[in-house]
């Protein structure tokens, strides 16, 4: 066999004996370019870890490298989201919510959050790459702010308190959701306290070389944002924001008329203030205060608001309402309240093209939600404009349980675009 071998290469080189020195040139000119790339390949990779998990991420094209940022909350019913049942090759962070800021300015966590905190521990067992972070706050959570950001000594205590329960319970990192830093005017001074109380969380980080991630929550009205936040110092301290550009229309005593969730863009119909209400005016808004494009997790809602209706007949945006709906729970419907509602009789569908949102009614019941199809739409928009990634809330909103077929059928579709942009 070896004999034939170098018969055949002696046969080859001899018959083609002229065209021998340009055919090692050529090999010559194709190792030096594979050298080359090959060296800066190396070079890159090994100065930047970041690049090898986006790289091997791109090889198994199974993860998005943009951010899809999950909130979770601690089960509060026995049909409520289970730990065991979340999907850990869905997003690429879980934030699970709420803690509290106790009365010694420190991490308040019951027994029961610390339990299912340790039983989302196999969620890494699945997905290493997933981050699991805490998030403080929530809508109505906030006692306990005020105090601990008020001076030095106090915000000290409370970042020792959340590094130390980060590292007993193997978490990622931290999201602070105080709704909303001198939104009460009880004393103007919190905006400041907030945005120092994030610089030091990363002067602790960088100073002792941790780890764990940094976000903020963050609303859409720019009265709030103004108020409450000094966006160019977010910016530069926390590692993402997390955008809650959702519940734009819902209803209540002030806004009696019905209207879109999440709207991606500004409607026709839209006037006066309510011009602004709406994904991309909150984006650029965002953007105007200093907040990087890479930085903004851009909030999707899973769930949607249930109007009822003065007119069945006037069914359309800014239809006059007297109240909730009765799907869902004080007009706040998951998408399993919703899917059964579509389900029923006579229900009409509808899609407002202008802000790539749908909407159903049925006689007196009007119902604001997202489906597969709008939000792929508006993933779609914010990836295309360049944003780091998408929040959503939440994971216990989702169609969960499959009554469609797979279960988290809107939580995939975004991460579906996602992973096409990674
Ligand atoms: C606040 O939480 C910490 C743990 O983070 C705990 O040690 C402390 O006892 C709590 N304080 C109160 C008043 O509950
Ligand atoms: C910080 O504020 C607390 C009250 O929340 C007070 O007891 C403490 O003395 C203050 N510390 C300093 C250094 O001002
Ligand atoms: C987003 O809003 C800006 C400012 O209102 C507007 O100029 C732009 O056309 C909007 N984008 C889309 C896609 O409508
Ligand atoms: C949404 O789901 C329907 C079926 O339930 C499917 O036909 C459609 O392709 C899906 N759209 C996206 C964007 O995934």
């Amino acid at each position: 066999m070896v004999a034939i071998q170098f018969d055949y290469l002696n046969d080859y080189s001899h018959s083609r004996e002229v065209q021998k020195p340009r055919c090692n040139h050529t090999i010559l000119v194709f190792f030096v370019i594979w050298l080359f790339a090959t060296c800066a390949f190396v070079l890159y990779f090994s100065h930047n870890e970041e690049a090898i998990q986006v790289y091997l991420r791109g090889l198994k094209n199974e993860y998005a490298s943009k951010r899809l940022v999950c909130y979770y909350n601690f089960p509060s019913t026995k049909d409520d989201l289970r730990p065991e049942n979340i999907d850990a090759k869905l997003c690429t962070h879980i934030i699970v919510g709420f803690l509290k800021v106790n009365s010694s300015h420190e991490l308040g966590v019951t027994k029961e959050q610390v339990e299912i905190l340790n039983q989302l521990k196999f969620l890494k067992n699945k997905n290493v790459d997933v981050k699991v972070l805490i998030s403080v706050g929530g809508a109505g959570n906030v006692k306990g702010w005020s105090r601990m950001v008020y001076n030095h000594t106090n915000r000290k205590r409370f970042i020792r308190s959340v590094r130390i329960f980060l590292e007993n319970n193997i978490l990622d990192g931290i999201d602070l959701d105080w709704e909303y830093p001198n939104d009460i005017n009880i004393y103007p001074r919190e905006r400041i306290h907030f945005t120092q109380l994030v610089e030091e969380f990363r002067m602790h980080i960088n100073r002792n070389k941790y780890k764990f991630i940094v976000s903020v929550a963050v609303p859409y009205l720019p009265f709030i944002v103004d108020t409450s936040y000094q966006i160019y110092y977010l910016n530069k301290f926390a590692d993402f924001i997390n955008l809650m550009s959702y519940n734009y229309h819902y209803f209540s005593n002030l806004t009696p008329f019905t209207g879109l969730n999440s709207p991606l863009i500004r409607s026709p119909l839209d006037h006066g203030i309510f011009e602004s209400l709406n994904i991309n005016d909150t984006l650029i808004y965002y953007q105007q205060q200093g907040m990087d494009k890479n930085k903004i997790n851009v909030g999707l809602p899973t769930f949607g608001h249930s109007f009822t209706l003065f007119n069945q007949y006037n069914n359309g945006l800014y239809a006059p309402s007297r109240g909730y709906g009765t799907v869902g729970n004080q007009g706040f419907a998951s998408y399993s309240d919703i899917l059964k509602f579509l389900q029923s009789e006579n229900v009409l569908h509808n899609f407002d093209s202008a802000t790539q949102s749908p909407y159903a009614v049925r006689k007196l019941e009007w119902v604001s939600f997202d489906n597969n199809d709008s939000l792929a739409l508006k993933a779609k928009f914010i990836m295309d404009e360049g944003f780091g990634g998408v929040m959503m809330y939440s994971l216990n909103a989702d169609d969960f349980s499959g009554i469609l077929g797979k279960e988290f059928s809107l939580t995939r579709s975004v991460k579906n675009i996602l992973v096409k942009y990674s």
